[in-house]
């Protein structure tokens, strides 16, 4: 027996798990050991520099797999955009399957991947904007609550809410995403409806993840609060770690501070840099609450199976051993409630 649902029918896949795009994270010795395990994981395109350079990273993660994997794409308002729709040239050239949109989604790339027949799961952050990708023809919706890593949107509506209200409004298969890290958030997916889990902290925190091991670590040493929400007062709110860099540009933002007040302090190469030194404290990077989930650090194939073991265990398990034949319960309802002294005649 496994976990089957509709997303896994449709999207090929064994596990109903996502490794979701990171920046600077979701390159081809993650995404691969992600396919490897059974699950599906995205290469994050603008990781890569060029559009060539993501076709190369492509044909170096299909010599690490054959299971499917996909490429993220995302598209967020930036002062000097990337070349879009080059990137989406590389992926159809490259022959990749199934694409992963994230922040905007503009009617030409959305028709650019689908002419190609690339499956689109497109991520986002409120039902209105899964309604509208819904009828612009996505395959599936990611919705991401409040509590995930990255962009939560503006609405601050945690999963618990957001995912039923998503499942309710769509007709396409709807993944859970932000704040999961074991099976427990997964079995609470599926009952909230979900037909999946993504998953991007907790992915960041395995043994192939392309980021220095003192970030993993300090992954694992932070509990659920250590996050900080910026770019608040731009509407353009980023949940990363909480460190000298980030609560600065909150303080600096929240003074009434402009983006060119912050713009140093935010800069992305800073960022990479944290990954690739293991220096925490030297820039802004993303990470969620579900670190107060996270003890340890897996190779991707140990927590996948764990991840499923665990949900399994909890819906053969844990549940059905809360079922109680009613009968017992509607028959002490009748007996007499024994008289003591206390008790008013
Ligand atoms: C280091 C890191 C970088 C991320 N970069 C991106 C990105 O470039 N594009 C994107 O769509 N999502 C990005 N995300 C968000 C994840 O794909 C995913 O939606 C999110 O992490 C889910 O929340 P969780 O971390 O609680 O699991 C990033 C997440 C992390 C942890």
């Amino acid at each position: 027996m496994t976990l089957q649902t509709r997303f896994t029918q449709l999207f090929g896949v064994t596990h109903p798990i996502v490794q979701g795009g990171m920046q600077w994270v979701g390159r081809a010795e993650l995404v691969a050991a992600v396919a490897n395990a059974g699950a599906l994981g995205f290469l994050t395109a603008l990781t890569q520099p060029t559009p060539e350079a993501l076709y190369e990273e492509i044909q170096r993660c299909r010599k690490l797999t054959s299971r499917p994997f996909g490429v993220n794409l995302t598209m967020l308002p930036t002062i000097t955009p990337p070349p879009y729709e080059e990137y989406v040239q590389a992926i159809i050239d490259a022959g990749v399957s199934i694409v992963e949109t994230a922040g905007s989604l503009p009617t030409e790339r959305l028709e650019q991947l689908k002419q190609a027949g690339i499956l689109v799961l497109h991520k986002c952050t409120s039902v209105r904007h899964a309604l509208s990708a819904e009828r612009r023809g996505v395959d599936a919706i990611s919705i991401d609550g409040f509590e995930c890593a990255g962009h939560p949107g503006e609405d601050d509506i945690p999963g618990l809410v957001l995912i039923p209200r998503a499942v309710e409004s769509l007709s396409i298969p709807v993944i859970a995403s932000g704040g999961i890290a074991d099976g427990r958030g997964l079995v609470a997916a599926l009952a909230l409806g979900a037909e999946g889990v993504n998953m991007g902290t907790r992915f960041m925190c395995t043994k192939e993840a392309p980021v220095h091991p003192n970030i993993k670590e300090r992954i694992v040493a932070s509990d659920e609060r250590q996050t900080e929400l910026i770019f608040r007062p731009l509407r353009n709110t980023a949940r990363v770690a909480s460190n000298e860099v980030s609560r600065e540009v909150v303080r600096r933002l929240n003074a009434g501070g402009d983006f060119e007040s912050v713009r140093e302090l935010v800069a992305g190469a800073r960022g990479r840099r944290v990954y690739e030194t293991g220096d925490a404290d030297l820039g802004i990077w993303t990470v969620g609450m579900s670190q107060g989930l996270i003890h340890d650090i897996p190779s991707v194939a140990e927590l996948v199976e764990r991840v499923i073991r665990e949900a399994e265990e909890i819906i053969a398990g844990r549940l059905p051993a809360l079922m109680r034949d009613k009968t017992p319960t509607t028959q002490t309802s009748k007996t007499p409630m024994p008289q003591t002294s206390e008790q008013p005649s």
